[in-house]
C-alpha cells in the first residue's frame, strides 16, 4: 500500500512517500520520493538519513554520496539535516515534456559498505504554464448562404502540463450566432469547432467577433483567449433597390439638347460585383430611344434632341437596375413637357375681297381670317390689330374668326389701295407676334364727272381764217378711272343767225379739239357764244359744261369804199 501524504499545497512542501513496513522493506525496494517541480534551490525532497536508518551526521562519516550517470544533479545531500534537497529549480515539463508520470532515478552510494541504495523522486506538475493558443487571431471565412449545423475548425490551444493542469475546455463568447463543438483526438488532444446555430446575413453584420478562452484544470485555473474573426462572404442575395418607385420632372420645352433631366438611383446592399449597379431603359420605343439618354453608370437622364411640347407633352419609359451577377429591379420615369411660348401666332385668311367699291357701305365685310397659336394657355391667347388710322375695324366673329370691316367710306381718288397690316400677339412672356398684309384695292365707282379747268373761255380767231382750221382745245379731267373717266366732248345744239351752231364749228368728241367750218367775216359775225359738254363713260355717265366765246377779229380786208 502507498501512503500519499500530499501537502494541501503542493508548492514548497516536500512530500515523502515511502514504503510503510519495516525499512529492511524499504531497503528491500525503491525509495520514493516526490517533489514539485519549480521549487527553490534546497527544497526538502526526503529525509534521507532516516531512511537509511543513519544519524545525520553519519552521512559524511560513512561517505554517503549521489551517483547518477552523468546527468546534470538535480539534488543534493544536505550533510546538516540529513536529508535529500533540491540542488536547483525542476522544471518538469522540460525534464519529462508531456509523460503523464515525470521520475528521476539515481542511486545513493554508501562508500563504507560500498551499498548503492536506487531513489526515485516523482516530480509532480504543478500548472505553471498557462494554455495557449499558436495565434491569438483566428480568420474565419463563412459564405452569407452557410446553413446552420456547418462547423469551422479552429486552431487549437497547447499546454505543457499535465493531468488536469493541462488545458481542460474551451469556452466561447456568448453570441447569436456561433456555438462551440470541441472534439477529441485518440491523444485526448481536444479539437474546438465554431458550429453556426444561426444564419448569417453579411448586409446585417459583415465581421463577427468572438473570443475563444481554452481553460486548463489547475487550481486556480488558468486561461488565455484567441479572438476570432468571422468574415462574412457576400453572395449576390440582395437586388438593387431605386431610391423612388418612380421619377418624375417636369421640364419646359426649350431645354437645350443634353440637359440633364433627373437621375435615378438604386442601391444594392451586396459588395464587389454583387452590388455593382448599372441602368438601362426596360420598355423603350426607338424614337424614345433617340430623344433620351441614360447614362448607365451614373443613372442620368439626359435629352438626345430637343423637346416639343406640341408634338408631345408627357413621356413614360421604363428603367432598370441591374446588379453584377442580373438581378434587377424597374422603376418607371415620368417626364411632364412645359409649354414655352414658342410658337408665334398665325393668322390665316379664309376669305378676301380682292377689290372693294368706292361706295360700299359702311361695315361691309372685306376679309374672313382666324387666329391661331400651337402653344397652349395664355401663349396660345391670341389677339390682333390693325392700324388705328384705317377705314377699318376688326371684329370677331365666333372662336378665332375674325372680320374685317370697313367703317369710313372709301374713296378711290384718295386712297386706291390699303396694304393692312393684321399683327396677331399671343400672350406670352415674352408675347410672340406676327403680321400679316392685307391688301385691299378700292374699285372706281363713277362717282367724278369730268371738269372743265375753267366755267368759260374766250376765243379770239382773225376773220378770214381758212375753212377747217383746228381754232382751239378744250379738255375736261374726270378723276375717275377706266371708263369713268373716258370723256367725249359735244357742242350743245344752238343757232347762231338762224344757222345750228353745227354749221359754224365742230368739236372732235374725242380729242377736244374744236375746228371752225367756215371763213369767218368779221364784218359779218362778230362773236359766237357755244357750250361744250364733256361726258364720261360711266354708266350713267356724269357731264359738265363749259361756255365759249368765240370772237371774230378784224382784218383790213375793205379798200376804202367813196360811197358818193
Ligand atoms: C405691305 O406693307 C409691307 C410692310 O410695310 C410690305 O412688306 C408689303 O410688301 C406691302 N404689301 C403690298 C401689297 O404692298
Ligand atoms: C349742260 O348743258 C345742257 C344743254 O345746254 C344742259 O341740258 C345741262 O343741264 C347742262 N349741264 C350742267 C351740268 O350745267
Amino acid at each position: 500500500m502507498a501512503a500519499q501524504p500530499w501537502g494541501g499545497d503542493c508548492r514548497g512542501f516536500v512530500l515523502l512517500s515511502i514504503l510503510l513496513g519495516t525499512l529492511w522493506e524499504a531497503w528491500a525496494g525503491r525509495i520514493l520520493y516526490s517533489v514539485s517541480e519549480e521549487t527553490d534551490k534546497g527544497s526538502f525532497v526526503g529525509d534521507i538519513a532516516k531512511d537509511l536508518g543513519l544519524e545525520p551526521r553519519e552521512l559524511a562519516e560513512r561517505g554517503v554520496r549521489i551517483v547518477s550517470k552523468g546527468k546534470t544533479q538535480l539534488f543534493a545531500l544536505n550533510p546538516r539535516s540529513g536529508s535529500l534537497v533540491t540542488a536547483g529549480r525542476i522544471d518538469r515539463e522540460e525534464l519529462c515534456a508531456q509523460s503523464p508520470r515525470c521520475l528521476v532515478n539515481f542511486n545513493i552510494l554508501m562508500e563504507d559498505k560500498m551499498n548503492l541504495y536506487p531513489i526515485d523522486v516523482e516530480i509532480i506538475d504543478i500548472n505553471d504554464n498557462v494554455p495557449r493558443f499558436l495565434t491569438e487571431e483566428i480568420n474565419v471565412k463563412i459564405m452569407e448562404t452557410a446553413a446552420p449545423g456547418v462547423r469551422f475548425p479552429l486552431s487549437e490551444a497547447g499546454d505543457p502540463d499535465v493531468g488536469t493542469n493541462s488545458l481542460q475546455s474551451y469556452q466561447l463568447s456568448p453570441n447569436r450566432h456561433f456555438s462551440l463543438a470541441v472534439q477529441s483526438g485518440d491523444d485526448g488532444t481536444k479539437y474546438p469547432e465554431l458550429v453556426l446555430e444561426q444564419l448569417l446575413d453579411r448586409e446585417e453584420e459583415r465581421v463577427h467577433h468572438l473570443v475563444l478562452t481554452a481553460s486548463d484544470g489547475g487550481d486556480p485555473p488558468l486561461s488565455s483567449t484567441a479572438r476570432i474573426q468571422v468574415t462574412v462572404v457576400d453572395v449576390n442575395d440582395h437586388a438593387p433597390v431605386f431610391s423612388l418607385p418612380q421619377y418624375q420632372v417636369t421640364v419646359p420645352e426649350n431645354v437645350p439638347v443634353g440637359t440633364r433631366l433627373l437621375t435615378i438611383h438604386a442601391i444594392d446592399l451586396d459588395e464587389g460585383v454583387n452590388g455593382e449597379v448599372t441602368y438601362s431603359f426596360r420598355k423603350i420605343t426607338p424614337k424614345l430611344l433617340q430623344m433620351f439618354h441614360l447614362n448607365s453608370l451614373t443613372g442620368e437622364l439626359s435629352t438626345l434632341e430637343g423637346l416639343d411640347y406640341e408634338e408631345t407633352a408627357f413621356y413614360e419609359m421604363e428603367v432598370q437596375a441591374q446588379d453584377g451577377p442580373g438581378s434587377l429591379t424597374k422603376a418607371k420615369v415620368l417626364i411632364t413637357v412645359l409649354d414655352m411660348n414658342d410658337n408665334a401666332p398665325e393668322v390665316t385668311v379664309m376669305s378676301l375681297s380682292s377689290s372693294v367699291p368706292e361706295d360700299t357701305p359702311l361695315g361691309t365685310v372685306i376679309a374672313l381670317f382666324y387666329l391661331q397659336d400651337r402653344d397652349s394657355g395664355k401663349n396660345g391667347e391670341v389677339t390682333c390689330t390693325i392700324p388705328e388710322n384705317l377705314p377699318f375695324k376688326l371684329e370677331n366673329s365666333i372662336d378665332n374668326y375674325y372680320r374685317l370691316v370697313t367703317t369710313k367710306n372709301l374713296d378711290r381718288e384718295t386712297l386706291s389701295m390699303y396694304n393692312v397690316t393684321l399683327k396677331a400677339t399671343d400672350g406670352g412672356t415674352p408675347p410672340l407676334s406676327r403680321e400679316t398684309h392685307i391688301s385691299v384695292q378700292v374699285a372706281d365707282t363713277n362717282d367724278n364727272p369730268p371738269t372743265f379747268p375753267h366755267s368759260s373761255y374766250s376765243v379770239y380767231i382773225p376773220e378770214n381764217n381758212p375753212r377747217g382750221a383746228s381754232i382751239f382745245l378744250v379738255t375736261a379731267q374726270d378723276h375717275d378711272s377706266e371708263e369713268n373717266a373716258q370723256v367725249t366732248y359735244s357742242l350743245a345744239e344752238d343757232t347762231i343767225q338762224g344757222a345750228p351752231v353745227s354749221s359754224y364749228v365742230s368739236i372732235n368728241s374725242d380729242t377736244g379739239v374744236l375746228y371752225a367750218l367756215q371763213s369767218f367775216d368779221y364784218e359779218q359775225l362778230r362773236e359766237l357764244q357755244l357750250r361744250v359738254t364733256a361726258r364720261d363713260s360711266g354708266n350713267p355717265p356724269l357731264c359738265s359744261n363749259t361756255s365759249l366765246n368765240l370772237f371774230v377779229l378784224d382784218q383790213n380786208d375793205n379798200a376804202p369804199e367813196i360811197l358818193y
